[in-house]
């Protein structure tokens, strides 16, 4: 099996169970325990109990890994029984002392609203970091990410002082354990943040995106999510993967866990290709439970065997030539994809006349004529009509026309 194990954080694998209902109290990092993620992050307290995620169209295609979203706030809102720092290090202490050795528990620290809320707070998180670290936290988390964010928007914060400001204080409060800052995609501009972060002094960053939105079925009244903060969903991992990417480019090594719409084993593994070292698991472990969890470790480790990529280290990172390739090497790379369409015609006795290839060109480059399709004069090679085509009547080898250029 493909060697999973993270080198730099020392950790079995990189997915982390992020900070959720499934990371509630000492029973439920256990029970998220049971799928060997590399680090689990112990959710704050003060938050209420329940409250599960609306996921639309169904959990089942989320696990699929198709398009599908969730958001939170719907289910019985109970308040919680962990809703001090005491009760909290009692259960930082329980988790740690019957977590399995090699699994890392990173433990939140502080909550947006006690900003929001005035008074010193920062006392309070200097001291509950201080703390948490006594009783077993192997790392702290501070959350940075929406809905704290969105709420920081509406009351003007200057959020990346404020990311800058409390990583430090952490850091300086407990500077022998990692601070894993997590950081919103949404109202911010991500890249400034992971600067802050990294000049504060973090151990790692971890871009995470949920978002404010108005979702509802067309029958609105019977719609179950509340609009508002903490939507996430399939469409996340592209966007995050860009920042990831991007934060590569501009030479920022430092350790990062992406997070968002991570439901399957593919999106965990395009997200340790486009550079981030960990992955994080949210809707997934509430959602999908913790078998799913597991079911997606182990399909990244089965995917790497079967594609060649011996170790996370050779995994990381390694679509990042698509994502640097120049201007100019992107046109010609374009170009021999967009020559194919042009030169290649219709294979005559695959087409049934459907007409969909007349439909889509806006070039007069292909007609029908007696229920077959011919190419014309006209074709300008933009590939729509091949995209179309349901029984590969127009047909190139679209995947090795791209990969042969850069290969050679
Ligand atoms: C029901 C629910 C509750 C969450 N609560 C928190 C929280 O208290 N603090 C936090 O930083 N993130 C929270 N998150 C965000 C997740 O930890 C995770 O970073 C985010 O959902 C993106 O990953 P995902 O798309 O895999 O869920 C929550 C997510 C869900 C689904
Ligand atoms: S879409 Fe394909 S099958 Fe349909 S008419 Fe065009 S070439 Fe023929
Ligand atoms: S490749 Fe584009 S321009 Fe050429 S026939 Fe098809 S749709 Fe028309």
């Amino acid at each position: 099996m493909a060697d999973l194990y993270y080198e730099k954080l020392d950790m079995i694998n990189p997915f982390v169970i992020a900070s959720s209902p499934a990371t509630r109290g000492a029973d439920n990092v256990l029970k998220s325990a049971k799928c060997r993620p590399g680090a689990i992050t112990m959710r704050n307290f003060g938050h209420g109990m329940g409250g599960g995620s609306f996921i639309s169209p169904s959990a089942d295609a989320m696990y699929r890994g198709q398009q599908a979203f969730h958001s939170h706030a719907v289910g019985r809102q109970l308040s919680d029984s962990v809703d001090s720092l005491d009760k909290y290090l009692e259960e930082v202490k329980k988790a740690r002392k019957n977590l399995d050795s090699d699994i890392k528990l990173w433990v939140s620290v502080g909550h947006y609203n006690d900003i929001v809320k005035g008074g010193d707070w920062r006392k309070e998180w200097k001291r509950e970091a201080r703390e948490v670290v006594n009783a077993g936290a192997d790392a702290i988390e501070l959350h940075f990410n929406t809905p704290g964010v969105a709420i920081a928007g509406d009351r003007s914060f200057n959020y990346y002082n404020l990311v800058y400001t409390c990583t430090k204080m952490i850091h300086e409060e407990v500077p022998n354990t990692p601070i894993m800052v997590k950081l919103a995609v949404e109202c911010t501009d991500t890249i400034t943040a992971i600067k802050e972060a990294v000049t504060a002094g973090a151990t790692a960053v971890g871009p995470t995106a949920r978002w404010k939105a108005f979702y509802f079925d067309l029958d609105w009244k019977r719609t179950e999510a509340r609009p508002g903060a903490g939507y996430g969903g399939t469409q996340a991992e592209p966007i995050v993967s860009f920042i990831v990417a991007d934060a590569r480019k501009k030479g920022f090594d430092i350790p990062m866990y992406a997070g968002g719409g991570c439901f399957s084993y593919d999106q965990a593994i395009r997200y340790i290709m486009a550079g981030s070292d960990m992955v994080q698991l949210g809707a997934l472990a509430c959602a999908g439970g913790i078998s799913s969890c597991e079911r997606l470790i182990k399909d990244t480790s089965k995917w790497m065997d079967e594609h060649g990529y011996k170790d996370l280290k050779s995994l990381k990172g390694d679509a990042l030539t698509l994502f640097n390739m120049s201007d100019e090497f992107a046109k010609a790379r374009q170009n021999r994809l967009g020559d194919a369409y042009q030169s290649t015609g219709v294979i005559e006795d695959r087409c049934i006349g459907c007409s969909r290839c007349e439909d889509v060109c806006f070039y007069k480059g292909i007609e029908v004529k007696d229920r077959k399709a011919h190419k014309t004069e006209g074709c300008i090679g933009c590939g729509y009509c091949f995209q179309v085509c349901p029984t590969g009547a127009l047909f190139v080898d679209k995947g090795k026309i791209l990969s042969e250029a850069f290969e050679n």
